[in-house]
């Protein structure tokens, strides 16, 4: 139903969040590795808002930096609330960049990461049915400090009463302002110039629109949301609890979409993790901010992962190590104890036990030994190593960048290889070993001699 070019979207952050204990605007702290307010932007972005507006405080202007990034292509607007007089004050900082739109306007809190689009949606065609305000509830577990939605007798919405201005029999109340509203952008501006901070906390309530609409003989409604999904985060503790909202309902998607997970509890996502199909995830496994995972890649236990890119039929860890700029290539094999950064390593390349690969090029089926390093910073700059296909590097290798192993050369275990390697070739870059025989055995009789002799004397 809804006309989604219609539809603007008011995403409010300019709350002090003072339980967050932080330096950093609440709306900014991550669920899933993306900042609350970029969650909610997310769920703007599915309605197809034509517009999104930003209410933010002084100096916090990486909030608007935060939805831009989530909502890339969608024009997004900032609005400074210089002073944090109430929700109601927040919403008209928007009024500028919302001129001359008169489709529903749905405004969002930015700490209320869980909401989706489909109640969003809901909202804004509560609207366009004909509702000057439409509203979220909700029944949470604990009503306690939510603001109580008094519904009259004909269902519709008469007002929203906060808990601090509530009446015994009002705090009786189970269903809860959520926090979201759509309201009717033709009635918006001037309902808003009405609010006034008459209330227990002296501020000018975005909740108030409901009695003014209704005073003016225009009609309000709710919808009902799931309490999960409009939870709202306040402090740390609740912060903690989104994030195990957010990570159940990822894992259950990756299980649905067609991975196993031997341990889901123990497998923490990001909001951009993308699986395959027929995946396997160990126990223990932490995917960091984009990761791409392709069809039968084994994930074994104890993997962190981040914005790395594994191809079908790969196999990594247990304890491997990759962070940004990893590319594993088809049926590759990187092991235990080892850390990828920025390399490539090409299909059914082995890189598996102990070892550092930074800045690098590993041809298909090279095999790179135990404990093998690309030295690939001198204290100032990177640089890159490159290593053939089917190379095969011999354990406890030292590979000085920027330097050059070429296809199929062989270099010898304990080598420090610091100039380029030939096909084929063999690079042996270690001490000569050298042998003298019985030398052990003569060294052994002469000390247990001297000690017989110091201990009688
Ligand atoms: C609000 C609602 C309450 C509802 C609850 C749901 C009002 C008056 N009350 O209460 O009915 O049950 O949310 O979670 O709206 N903000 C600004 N500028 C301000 C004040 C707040 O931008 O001047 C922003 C905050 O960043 C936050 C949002 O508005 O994202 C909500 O503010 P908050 O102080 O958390 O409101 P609650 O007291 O939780
Ligand atoms: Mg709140």
């Amino acid at each position: 139903m809804t006309d989604s070019g219609s539809v603007s979207v008011v995403v409010l952050g300019a709350g002090l969040g003072t339980r967050m204990a932080s330096g950093v605007a609440k709306v900014l702290h991550a669920v899933g590795g993306l900042p609350l307010v970029g969650h909610v932007a997310r769920a703007a972005g599915g309605l197809g808002a034509g517009r999104v507006v930003v209410v933010h405080g002084p100096g916090m202007e990486a909030v608007v930096a935060a939805v831009r990034a989530a909502l890339p292509g969608v024009p997004v607007a900032g609005a400074e609330q210089a002073e944090r007089l109430g929700t109601g004050h927040a919403v008209l900082m928007a009024r500028e960049a919302l001129a001359g739109r008169p489709g529903p306007v749905v405004v969002v809190y930015g700490d209320t990461p869980l909401i989706g689009t489909a109640t969003l949606r809901r909202l804004a065609d509560e609207v366009l049915r004909g509702r000057a305000v439409a509203v979220a509830g909700m029944r949470p577990a604990d009503p306690g400090p939510y603001g109580r939605l008094v519904v009259g007798a004909d269902g519709t919405l008469e007002r929203i009463v906060e808990a601090k201005d509530a009446s015994e029999a009002e705090r009786a109340i189970t269903l809860c302002n959520a926090g979201v509203m759509a309201v009717d952008g033709r009635v918006l501006w001037a309902l808003l110039e009405q609010v006034q901070p008459n209330n227990a906390k002296g501020e000018y309530y975005l909740t108030d629109l409901v009695g003014l609409a209704r005073a003016r003989g225009l009609s309000c409604g709710t919808i009902e949301a799931d309490a999960d999904e409009v939870v709202g985060v306040n402090s740390r503790v609740e912060l903690a609890e989104v994030e195990a909202l957010f990570q159940a309902r990822q894992r259950k998607a990756a299980m649905l979409a067609g991975a196993t997970l031997t341990d889901p509890a123990s497998v923490w996502f990001s909001h951009d993790t993308v699986l395959g199909r027929d995946v396997t995830v160990g126990p223990c496994v932490v995917f960091g901010p984009g990761v791409t995972v392709g069809d039968d890649v084994v994930i074994k236990g104890f993997c962190h992962l981040e914005g790395a890119k594994i191809e079908a039929g790969a196999q990594v860890g247990p304890y491997a190590r990759l962070r940004p700029g990893a590319a594993i290539g088809p049926a590759a094999h990187i092991g235990n104890f080892v850390e990828v950064k920025q390399a490539v390593i090409e299909a059914g390349a082995k890189v598996n036990h102990l070892s550092y690969v930074g800045d690098a090029h590993v041809g298909a089926k090279a095999n790179v030994g135990a404990g093998t390093i690309t030295c690939n910073y001198d204290g100032f700059v990177k640089a890159q190593t490159e290593i053939g296909a089917g190379a095969f590097i011999g354990s406890n290798t030292a590979l000085v960048a920027p330097v050059r192993v070429g296809a199929g050369a062989i270099v010898a275990a304990g080598s420090v290889i610091v100039a380029d390697v030939a096909a084929d070739a063999l690079a042996v870059a270690r001490g000569k070993q050298e042998q003298k025989a019985g030398w052990a055995a003569r060294f052994r009789a002469a000390r247990a001699a001297a000690k017989l002799k110091s201990k009688r004397g």
